[in-house]
């Protein structure tokens, strides 16, 4: 079997354009979606995904305040950043992008951000209700990306055996449990496989689908995919390339030749999983706004 391509691309323009309308809604009436987003130091592969992230908010009718705090911010300083955001009426949605360096405490911080803010879904709140099934919670937007590409290719998960490889707070464990669901695109049997996970080939075999999220190149080949699978890669991974341009190239963590072999559906690097998590927060930031909208109508003095 070769596989056909899951065009991330394309559905990710398709959220984003669904997104823009609901953005121009809320400015008539009154409320301009916005996001903030907050980078700290200078790591280049972080300040292009945030570059990215703003110019995609600005294309859907979206403010986007960058905040760009040196890396030698103080923890009490980040937390007041985020105490600002919190208090700011214009900011619907609060990113702060991971990792942070070292010396700086990731839980504090995404424990700071108010949890109906928090287009990133990261804060406990947020991924406690999600495991619970409340349809209020914020999702993360990389996971709720890879649901939402299944679902709009026409892919039925009902039932069936995804194996997810990888368990970070980010991707691999809201996987999970957004594949675990009762609702349409999840209500499948998961398995998660992560660095300690012995025989992992006999684990991938099995997957229906297969979402890789682990950070090394190419490490799923051709032999761990299951014929005719459906196969998610969430990696980009650079590696050198002397014959490219730019002297390396992007790869995810599926060695993809092999993989197209096997599968039935896979979705490339870049332009498949990719441009999905950018469509996602800005989807969040929407819902934010426009629940922040329907609040001050619901508490403002009736004029009857
Ligand atoms: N770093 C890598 N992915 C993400 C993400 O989705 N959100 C944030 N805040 N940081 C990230």
């Amino acid at each position: 079997m070769t596989a056909q391509l899951i065009d991330g691309k394309a559905i990710a323009a398709e959220i984003r354009g669904e997104v823009g309308l609901r953005a121009a809604k809320l400015t008539e009436q009154g409320v301009r979606p916005g996001l903030g987003v907050v980078l700290v130091g200078g790591d280049p592969a972080s300040q292009v995904y945030v570059r990215m992230k703003t110019r995609a908010c600005e294309e859907a009718g979206i403010m986007a305040r960058d905040i760009l705090p040196g890396g030698d911010i103080t923890q009490a300083d980040l937390l007041a950043i985020v105490d600002d955001l919190n208090a700011d009426p214009d900011v619907h949605g609060i990113l702060v992008q991971l990792p942070l360096p070292k010396h700086l405490n990731e839980t504090e911080v995404t424990e700071r951000i108010d949890p109906s803010k928090d287009v990133d879904g990261f804060h406990p709140v947020n991924q406690g209700r999600m495991a619970q099934g409340s349809p209020e919670a914020f999702r993360p937007a990389t996971p709720a990306g890879i649901q939402e590409l299944i679902k709009r290719t026409g892919i039925d998960t009902s039932g069936r055996h995804v194996v997810i490889v990888g368990r970070s707070n980010i991707v691999g464990m809201p996987m999970s449990t957004i594949m675990l669901q009762k609702e349409d695109g999840a209500n499948a049997t998961v398995t998660v496989a992560h660095s300690r996970t012995k025989n992992l080939a006999e684990v991938t075999r099995l997957g229906e689908i297969l979402i890789v999220a682990v950070g090394r190149p190419e490490m799923i080949t051709g032999d761990m995919v299951r014929e005719g699978a459906v196969v998610i890669d969430v990696g980009v991974n650079r590696v050198d390339d002397p014959s490219s341009e730019r002297g390396y190239r992007l790869v995810g963590d599926v060695a993809f030749d092999e993989a197209f072999e096997r599968a039935s559906w896979i979705t490339p690097v870049p332009g498949g999983v990719g441009p999905m998590t950018i469509a996602m927060l800005l989807k969040n930031t929407v819902t934010a706004a426009e629940r922040a909208l329907r609040t001050v109508a619901s508490t403002q003095p009736s004029m009857g």
